[in-house]
């Protein structure tokens, strides 16, 4: 087993990687948490695959569990799916002892974490991440969510898991552009903070050589941002690199477009700013395109939603804006970032020039 140690200012955790842990959990989580009462915590395609196996396995151990199950897809990332399951954790009278298992990609992880950070104002929960983006991001830094009609992620806490349980088997059933999403914050990861690792990534056969020590590192990339400022008030911004762009996407499009796509494409055009505002390093862009190329995500947006103008309208409304101004994540050079503040007036300029 890989045990990968999360250090926030929210407290401590582990992250623990084990092809076939999900099948174990009555045991650990008997070993770690005692008898509570688990409520999992999941959408209806990743129950189908794996909700009754992993409930088997928790009432094995003589677990009192249920399952909450929500339509697939970030349509239902909404205030509503929350109402619901809180209602039924007060129907059930779940205390704060109890325990919320997130099982399934980022979707149910911000979901689930937003519920236990509201529920009789916070109970704990674990993730058990089953897309490779949840095990390489959303699963690790406490980050929850829901999205308003405005945009992506403008609600939500910063609640840190109790663990995180990653059952790299789990993959298995992803379809290949869900791997590739995976690869998009992965890549991502090299880009802003270890160029080593980038190499590491470019040599790499096939996604699946050695992918628990790839998980590992980008955990660890993450797990050091995290550290440093676990509220997002500065160092770990630089984990948004391509988000401003890929959100605007995600919200023009009315989420077409999956998040790693988005962010794909997102990067490569904070690049091309980058490159056209002289701040990045010669054929920075043309690295990043053949990198995420190789792992099968899109460089270029195909259309759809509007133009230049659309698309600064709804990164007007992203997180990362304020008094006017809106911080981009900008490369340097490989495994170097910078957070570039502009003005909100200027951003459909910014996303004509991106997007040359
Ligand atoms: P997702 O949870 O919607 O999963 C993608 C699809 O894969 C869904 O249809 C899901 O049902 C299916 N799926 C999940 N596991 C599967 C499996 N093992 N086999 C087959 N199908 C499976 O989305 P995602 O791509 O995992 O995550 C994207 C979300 O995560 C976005 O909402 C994004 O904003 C959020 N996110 C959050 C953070 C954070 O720090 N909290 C970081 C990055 C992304
Ligand atoms: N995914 C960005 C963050 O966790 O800060």
């Amino acid at each position: 087993m890989i045990i990968v140690p999360i250090q926030t200012a929210q407290g401590d955790y582990q992250v623990m990687i084990e092809r076939g842990i999900a099948a174990r959990l009555g045991e650990i989580v008997r070993a770690e948490f005692g008898s509570p009462r688990i409520m999992i915590f999941t959408d209806s395609t990743v129950d189908e695959l794996y909700g009754r196996t992993v409930q088997a396995g928790l009432r094995a151990a003589n677990l009192d569990v249920s399952r909450f199950v929500f339509p697939a897809g970030e349509a239902y990332k909404t205030f509503r799916t929350v109402e619901s399951a809180l209602e039924i954790l007060a129907e059930e009278r779940f205390d704060r002892g109890d325990l919320i298992l997130a099982l399934g990609g980022g979707v149910s992880g911000d979901l689930a974490g937003f519920t236990a950070s509201i529920y009789r104002r916070g109970i704990r929960f674990i993730q058990v991440p089953t897309t490779l983006l949840a095990a390489v991001d959303s699963s690790v830094g406490g980050k929850t969510a829901v999205d308003l009609p405005q945009g992506k992620n403008l609600a939500g806490t910063f609640w840190q898991p109790s663990a995180v349980y990653c059952d790299p088997d789990t993959f298995r059933t992803l379809p290949p552009q869900r791997i590739a999403d995976g690869y998009a914050e992965i890549i991502k990861h090299g880009f802003i903070a270890d160029e080593d690792y980038l190499i590491h990534l470019e040599k790499l056969p096939c996604w699946e050589d050695s992918l628990e020590t790839t998980i590992e590192r980008s955990i660890r990339i993450k797990a050091a941002f995290v550290a440093a400022d676990t509220l997002d008030r500065n160092e770990r911004r630089k984990l948004n690199f391509g988000h401003t762009f890929g959100h605007a996407i995600e919200t023009v499009t009315g989420f077409a477009v999956s998040h790693g796509a988005a962010v794909a494409i997102g990067m490569v055009m904070a690049s091309r700013l980058a490159d056209r505002l002289g701040i990045a390093e010669v054929s920075l862009t043309e690295r990043l395109e053949a990198l995420l190329r190789k792992y099968g995500l899109p460089t270029e947006f195909a259309g759809g939603g509007g133009g230049s103008e659309t698309f600064a309208r709804a990164a007007a409304n992203d997180k990362k804006s304020g008094a006017g101004k809106i911080t981009f994540v900008l490369p340097v050079r490989a495994g170097e970032v910078r957070l570039t503040p502009f003005d909100i007036a200027d951003l459909q300029k910014i996303f004509a020039l991106a997007a040359e």
